[in-house]
């Protein structure tokens, strides 16, 4: 089994560091590992984001590993080549439509939430991001209006058949986190003002008609942003756009503690993924050993789950993550001072 290895820009190179410790500590026979250059790496070293060869590496890939892209010194190219039109180029050229993004209290955690223990505690959920399409990938550009005004555009749209895949890959997902029948999906849009959202909401409604044991329900996305904080006890899978999902999955990760313990898992149809932390590549505590590895440790986690047959591997990484963490491992975004190779070397002397 072949792992693509893009560690990327910032923190990333930082935290799959670690990622990658934890895995080799697994002793998996037969993965191999082949690394990338991507971001605003890749662009200092070949002129492109995304170069040819990290797109034949990514396909040639069982499973790729992804650390984070974004270089401020990068900010004011020309937009298709900065380096987040690498993970959006990758999402996008390997059909990685749909994004789980799992956001958990972990034991003994709620101390690092923002929120009150009683809500924090409460909170299990997955958001189901689309990934391939919405505002993100519409045209885009700049004009002038007819008083000569300068004006930038972006077109939001999905069409039935996009909605459709990230519904199915939704209500799948909730029956499979009820055990094979059941859960609860709560689709976010914005139907009462976009005609995106009242496609999107439409067919989320046909489509729940071949999944009559998940109970559907709809809520608007201000309104879901105020329930996250309000009581996020009450959601089980979320599933949404592009840019709502984005937007959500980073509230969810203070909701839980910190955006340096959630990991996602971009999916194909037939279970090709991209793991990789949610957040960025953090060009404020780049390159000081304040980055808190764990949602690249979980990434891996993912990865092994979903794509490479190792659910009890990736078990094993989830339970020393949690032993750590209610042992009072903290990095700085924790309330702590432990560096990123000391959470790396906690999770290793955890591992069973
Ligand atoms: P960010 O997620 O990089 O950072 C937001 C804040 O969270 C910062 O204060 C940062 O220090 C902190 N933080 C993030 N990850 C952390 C970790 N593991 N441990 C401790 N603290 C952590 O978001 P940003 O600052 O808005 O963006 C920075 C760059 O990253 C931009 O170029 C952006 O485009 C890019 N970005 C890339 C990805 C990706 O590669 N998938 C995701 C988000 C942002
Ligand atoms: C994420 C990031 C990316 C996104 C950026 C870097 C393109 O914020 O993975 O959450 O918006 O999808
Ligand atoms: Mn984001």
């Amino acid at each position: 089994m072949l792992i693509a290895l893009f560690p990327g820009d910032g923190i990333g190179p930082e935290v799959i560091e670690q990622a990658k410790r934890v895995l080799d500590a697994l002793g998996i026979e037969g993965l191999t590992y082949e690394e990338g250059l991507v971001g605003g790496a890749a662009y200092k070293a070949t002129g492109h984001p995304m170069p040819p060869e990290t797109v034949d590496l990514a396909r040639r890939a069982d499973a790729i590993l992804f650390g984070a892209v974004g270089d401020p010194d990068c900010d004011s190219l020309e937009r298709h080549l900065r380096p987040e039109q690498a993970i959006l180029g990758l999402r996008k050229v390997l059909t990685l439509f749909s994004n789980l993004r799992p956001a958990k209290m972990f034991p003994g955690m709620s101390d690092a939430s923002t929120l009150r223990p009683e809500i924090a505690e409460k909170i299990d959920l997955v958001i189901v991001r689309e990934l391939n399409g919405d505002v993100y990938f519409g045209e885009k550009g700049f004009r002038t209006t007819a008083d000569g005004l300068r004006e930038g555009y972006d077109v939001m749209s999905y069409n039935e058949a996009e909605v459709r895949r990230i519904a199915r890959s939704a209500f799948e997902t909730a029956r499979a986190r009820a055990g094979g029948k059941g859960g609860k999906l709560c689709s976010v849009d914005k139907a009462n003002v976009l005609e995106t959202s009242q496609l999107w909401r439409d067919v989320v409604i046909e489509v729940a008609k071949d999944y009559p044991d998940v109970a559907l329900t709809h809520m608007y996305v201000d309104n879901a942003a105020m329930q996250l904080v309000r009581d996020p006890g009450q959601f089980d899978v979320i599933v949404t756009g592009n840019l709502f999902g984005d937007i959500l999955s980073d509230q969810a990760s203070m909701c839980v503690g910190s955006i340096g313990l959630l990991a996602s898992a971009a999916l194909d149809e037939n279970g090709k993924g991209l793991y990789e932390p949610i957040h960025g590549s953090a060009p404020d505590i780049a390159g000081q050993g304040k980055a808190n590895p764990l949602a690249a440790v979980l990434s891996a986690a993912m990865m092994l789950r979903y794509s490479l047959g190792e659910g009890e591997a990736a078990d094993r990484i989830e339970a020393a993550v949690g032993k750590v963490l209610a042992d009072g491992a903290r990095s700085a975004d924790l309330g702590g001072s432990m560096t990123t190779s000391q959470m790396g070397d906690a999770v290793l002397a955890a591992l069973t």
